[in-house]
């Protein structure tokens, strides 16, 4: 007897019409979404008990069909791995050659270290052709700070030498008011993915609205539960697509408020450990600024030297 394919929420057993609403009102648009609540957020937005909730939630693990994966078919998805260039030749050898598909890279620093001129150069550069550094792509770019701008792109464009009109059309820039919108525009990207080509999503910043609205300790929980979720749903497009995210996440200026490493991006352990590749940035002199790789699976540690000039990021 061939079970019924979950492929919808209302598929999942204990979900009616009604129940699926509130939960699509709530942004737990897709299986994936149910999977990876807890049984609380659950019974908070759809009024579910709690039994039913934990039955829906590993109803919903088990449609994913999480699966084990052989290291060779591992290696064989690895291989259709592209990067696209930073601009920077010493930074792309500190990041394994350029910035991932299929990967999260979190870049992490002070304001003014940077983070936003990178995430411009990176959606200029995944236009390029590949022997260019490329990806032949598009970008989509979430700004939730508002700092994008179109005339810092031309500049880079004109640098690498990409027609600028073209390099703009290429860029699908959304402004995300708030952390629950910014969620939404990651949930509802496949469309204009798969239409567009798009091989690079940036979040800028990833953190700042999740840490403006949930503050205070009794809000911690819920912003890590949210802030995963919206890790989740990114790294299932980068894995899907074929596609690099790049995320940013500010530091404070203050490190005196900090008791431990006053580098400890807000935002917490969650960000760190779901982040495939974690840069932090720093200012060094003049246009200077200096890149150190935290954390990789599989890359030594270290640093490297860029500047930040009117072309865009650029080697010393
Ligand atoms: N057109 C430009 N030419 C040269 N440098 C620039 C230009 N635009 C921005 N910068 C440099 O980038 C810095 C801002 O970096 P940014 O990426 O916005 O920091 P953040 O890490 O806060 O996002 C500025 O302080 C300046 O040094
Ligand atoms: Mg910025």
């Amino acid at each position: 007897m061939a079970e019924k394919k979950i492929q919808k929420i209302e598929d999942l057993p204990g979900i009616g019409p009604t129940t699926a609403e509130k939960l699509r009102e709530a942004g737990y648009t897709t299986i994936e979404s149910i999977a990876v609540a807890s049984p609380a957020e659950l019974m908070e937005v759809a009024g579910l008990g709690e039994g039913t909730a934990i039955k829906v939630i590993n109803a919903a693990r088990d449609a994913l069909e999480m699966s084990w994966m052989s290291a060779k078919e591992l290696m064989e998805k690895r291989t259709i791995v592209g990067r696209i260039t930073t601009g920077s030749r010493a930074l792309d050898e500190l990041i394994g050659g350029g910035v991932e598909t299929q990967a999260i890279t979190e870049f992490y620093g002070k304001f003014g270290s940077g983070k936003t001129q990178i995430c411009h150069q990176l959606a200029v550069n995944v236009q390029l052709p590949m022997d260019k550094g490329g990806l032949d792509g598009n970008a989509l770019y979430i700004d939730t700070e508002n700092t994008f701008r179109p005339e810092r792109a031309v500049q880079m464009a004109k640098a690498v030498g990409l027609d600028p009109e073209k390099a703009l059309e290429h860029i699908y820039v959304a402004r995300a008011y708030n952390s629950d919108h910014q969620m939404v525009l990651v949930e509802k990207a496949r469309e204009i993915i798969e239409e567009k080509n798009i091989k690079l999503i940036v979040v800028d910043s990833l953190t700042a609205h999740f840490r403006a609205e949930y503050v205070g300790r009794g809000a911690l929980a819920e912003r890590q539960q949210k802030l995963n979720r919206h890790i989740h749903a990114l790294q299932k497009l980068a894995d899907t697509y074929n596609l690099a995210v790049v995320v940013t996440n500010q530091v404070m200026a203050k490190p005196d408020m900090f008791f431990g490493d006053p580098t400890e991006p807000v935002g917490g352990h969650v960000l760190g450990h779901a982040a495939t590749y974690r840069i932090y940035l720093r200012k060094g002199k003049g246009d200077k600024r200096i890149a150190r790789l935290v954390d990789s699976p599989h890359l030594p540690e270290g640093e490297a030297v860029f500047r930040i000039t009117m072309n865009g990021i650029e080697d010393e």
